[in-house]
């Protein structure tokens, strides 16, 4: 990691109701970076993310964009910094057209309404100019064109990631948090994100993605983060943390792994 990260969180955790769901965690993201962030279910990650993109309150923890502290902020403010994400369940306007969804993306990045922003804004006519422009742009990338103008619920669920994706990227975020973006998906669109993630990052885009799928994140990822009960396992390149007989013993059971971790020594 470099000395000035895009991204450092430092001491992280965050409990329900007495249980420890993320318990002291520090990490950083290099700018420029697509990052992976693994573990069991249950592990951490999601609330890791929901914590750092202002969508959960942790209960001791600080984190930087930049240098710029947003412990504390709200989720808009996070999107307003730079920091933009998709979610674990899909969710997308079932009735609008794929154009509309991405339109409604970048209003509320802003924390405020369509409504209330075409109503404060004199030049709302550039700034919807815009908004479409990104829009058709966008699903380009994602390969979404030839259903600009039909309503999200045709897509299939490969689809529908492809345009969270795409959602996430309207307001041209510094860094993009990823919950599980193949999690249901088949092969073939697993490949089609795969790709999609490989561009976006290439524009310059910074990528933090957590994911059960493992080889999807080792093929993807130049720096791997495993979680285990909350707290950091391990972390390093893919082929470091794939070796590590503590990540094996996460994966895999206790047993199976302790058998691995003799076999080496
Ligand atoms: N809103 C919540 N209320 C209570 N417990 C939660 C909540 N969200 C997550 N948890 C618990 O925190 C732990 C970590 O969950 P989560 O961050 O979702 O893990 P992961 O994304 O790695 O599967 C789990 O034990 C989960 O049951
Ligand atoms: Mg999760």
């Amino acid at each position: 990691m470099t000395a000035d990260p895009l991204l450092a969180v430092r001491g992280l955790t965050k409990t329900y109701y007495g249980l420890t769901a993320v318990d002291d965690l520090t990490f950083a993201v290099a700018a420029g970076t697509i990052v992976g962030l693994i573990g069991p279910n249950g592990s951490g990650k999601s609330t890791t993310i929901d914590c750092i993109s202002g969508f959960q309150r942790p209960d001791v923890g600080r984190w930087f964009l930049r240098g710029t502290e947003l412990t504390g902020r709200p989720a808009h403010a996070h999107a307003r910094a730079g920091v933009a994400r998709t979610f674990q369940t899909v969710r997308a306007y079932e009735t609008l057209t794929l154009l509309d969804n991405l339109r409604l993306a970048v209003q509320e990045h802003d924390g405020v309404t369509w409504w209330q922003s075409l109503a404060r804004s004199v030049s709302w006519r550039d700034a919807e100019a815009e908004a479409t422009a990104r829009a058709h742009e966008l699903l380009g990338v994602v390969g979404l064109t030839n259903y600009a103008g039909a309503p999200a619920e045709i897509l299939s669920y490969g689809q529908r990631k492809l345009l969270t994706i795409a959602a996430s990227m309207m307001a041209r975020p510094a860094l993009v948090v990823l919950d599980e973006p193949v999690a249901g998906v088949n092969p073939t669109m697993i490949r089609r994100v795969e790709e999609v993630i490989r561009r976006v990052n290439a524009e310059g885009v910074t990528l933090l993605i957590v994911e059960h799928n493992v080889d999807f994140i080792m093929r993807l990822c130049g720096h791997v983060i495993v979680l285990d009960a909350g707290k950091k396992l391990a972390e390093g390149e893919p082929a470091e943390v794939r070796g590590d007989p503590r990540v094996l013993a996460a994966y895999l059971g206790r047993g199976r792994a302790s058998r691995e971790a003799a076999r080496r020594d």
